[in-house]
C-alpha cells in the first residue's frame, strides 16, 4: 500500500526537544549538559500559557545525534532545527516561529550527516 499524500494532522506543528543528560565531562556532551532543561521548561510553559497547546505538540526527546550542537530542538512539519542558548531565545522562537510563522533566523542551526 502506498503512503497517502496527506493525512489529517493532530497538530499544526510538533516540537521535539532533546532532553538527554550525560555527565558533564562525557566525551559526547549532551543537550542536558548544555543547559537544555530550563529552556524546555520555559518553552512548555509558554506554549501552555500562550494558548497554543491545542495546535503545537511539544515532546521531550532522547538524543537526536548532534550532541555537541545542543541544546537542540526541531519543529515539524518545517523540519527547522534551532539551538537556543538562553531563555530570551525561547521567547524569540515562540514569538517568531510559533506565533507569527516566521523563521527565527539567528537561532537556526543547519546540521549535516
Ligand atoms: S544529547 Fe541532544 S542531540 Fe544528543
Amino acid at each position: 500500500m502506498e503512503l497517502p499524500e496527506e493525512l489529517p494532522q493532530l497538530y499544526k506543528r510538533h516540537i521535539f526537544a532533546c532532553a538527554t543528560q550525560r555527565p558533564p565531562m562525557h566525551p559526547r556532551g549532551s543537550c542536558g549538559a548544555s543547559g537544555a532543561q530550563p529552556l524546555w521548561e520555559k518553552l512548555g510553559k509558554k506554549i501552555e500559557e500562550g494558548g497554543l497547546s491545542a495546535d503545537v505538540g511539544f515532546t521531550l526527546a532522547g538524543c537526536m545525534g548532534f550532541c555537541s550542537a545542543g541544546p537542540l530542538m526541531v519543529i515539524y512539519p518545517e523540519g527547522v532545527w534551532y539551538r537556543p542558548q538562553k531563555e530570551e531565545d525561547i521567547d524569540t522562537i515562540f514569538e517568531s516561529h510559533l506565533k507569527n510563522d516566521q523563521l527565527a533566523e539567528d537561532l537556526v542551526v543547519v546540521l549535516s550527516r
